[in-house]
C-alpha cells in the first residue's frame, strides 16, 4: 500500500534523526510544567513534514510540535515525531516515532518505529499488523486476573491525580500487574504484539493513538472509550485490550468514580 510503504519511510527518517541525538546532550525545554520538548522532537516533525509537503502537496497534516496545517480534505498525517520524550531526555531507551494516515475521518494505516530495538509496526486497514514484516496477534490470555496491563499519565495528571491514581490502584488489585512504560504508541504496539493484554490512558493525543489505534485492530484487539463505545482518536479516554478482558475492564474502570 503506498502510504504505508511512505509512512514507513518516514518513521525511518525521523528514527535516524532520534538515534543521532540519543547520545548527545539534550536541550531540553518545557511546554508545560513536565512536558518537554528537546530538539529532536523539532527536528524529527521537520523532516516528516518536509518530505509529506514534496510528495502530497495537497494532503494535510497534523503534527503534534507545530498542529494542523495544509489543505484539508485529501487525507491527513497525523505525527507523533518522538513519542516518549521524557524517556528519551532521560537516555531511558523506550521511545518511537508514530506516524498514520487518515482518509474519510477513519486511519488507514500507520507506523511506529522503534529506533532502540529497530522494531518498525505496522498496520494496514483489512491488512493485518505486523512487526519487521511478522504478522501479529493479541495475546489471548482470557481473564483481567491473569493480564498484564499498561498505562501512563498524561500531563493533565496533576490536575486529574484522584481519578488516575484510583484507575491504577483499581487495575493494580484486579490485574496480574501494571506497568508504566511512557509512550502511548509503543504500549500500544506491544498489546499488539502480545507482550501485554490490556492498555488504557486519559487525555491522549491523535498522535498519540492515531498508528497505534490501526496496529492494535489488525492484530485483532478492541479499542473503546472506557464505557466500551466506539473510540476515535479525537477521544480523550482510550481502552485498548485483546479483547477477552475488555467488559471486565470496563467494569472496572465503572467502579472508579471519576
Ligand atoms: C506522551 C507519552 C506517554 C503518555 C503521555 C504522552 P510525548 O507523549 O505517550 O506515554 O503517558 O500522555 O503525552 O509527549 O512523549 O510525545
Ligand atoms: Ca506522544
Ligand atoms: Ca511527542
Amino acid at each position: 500500500m503506498e502510504y504505508l510503504e511512505f509512512a514507513i519511510e518516514l518513521a525511518r527518517s525521523a528514527g535516524d534523526v532520534l538515534k543521532h541525538y540519543m547520545s548527545r546532550e539534550k536541550q531540553v525545554e518545557l511546554k508545560g510544567r513536565a512536558n518537554l520538548v528537546t530538539a529532536a522532537d523539532k527536528e524529527s516533525e521537520a523532516l516528516v513534514i518536509r518530505k509529506i509537503r514534496e510528495r502530497y502537496p495537497t494532503h494535510a497534516i497534523l503534527a503534534e510540535e507545530s498542529g494542523a496545517s495544509g489543505p484539508s480534505g485529501e487525507g491527513k498525517w497525523i505525527i507523533d515525531p518522538l513519542d516518549g520524550t521524557t524517556n528519551f531526555a532521560h537516555q531511558y531507551p523506550f521511545f518511537c516515532v508514530s506516524i498514520a494516515f487518515e482518509q474519510h475521518g477513519q486511519v488507514s494505516c500507520g507506523a511506529v518505529y522503534d529506533p532502540c530495538r529497530d522494531e518498525m509496526f505496522t498496520g494496514v486497514r483489512g491488512q493485518g499488523a505486523f512487526v519487521n514484516g511478522e504478522r501479529l496477534h493479541v495475546s489471548d490470555a482470557p481473564k483481567l486476573g491473569a493480564a498484564l496491563l499498561l498505562t501512563g499519565f498524561p500531563y493533565t495528571v496533576r490536575e486529574k491525580i484522584r481519578v488516575a491514581m484510583s484507575q491504577f490502584e483499581r487495575f493494580i488489585i484486579d490485574s496480574q500487574a501494571v506497568r508504566r512504560g511512557g509512550s502511548a504508541a509503543l504500549d500500544l504496539c506491544y498489546l499488539a504484539m502480545g507482550r501485554c493484554d490490556g492498555f488504557w490512558e486519559l487525555d491522549l493525543h491523535p498522535w498519540d493513538t492515531a498508528a497505534g489505534l490501526v496496529i492494535v485492530e489488525e492484530a485483532g484487539g478492541r479499542v473503546t472509550d472506557f464505557r466500551g463505545a466506539p473510540y476515535s482518536i479525537y477521544k480523550k479516554e482510550i481502552l485498548a485490550s485483546n479483547g477477552r478482558i475488555h467488559q471486565e475492564m470496563i467494569q472496572a474502570l465503572s467502579r472508579v468514580p471519576s
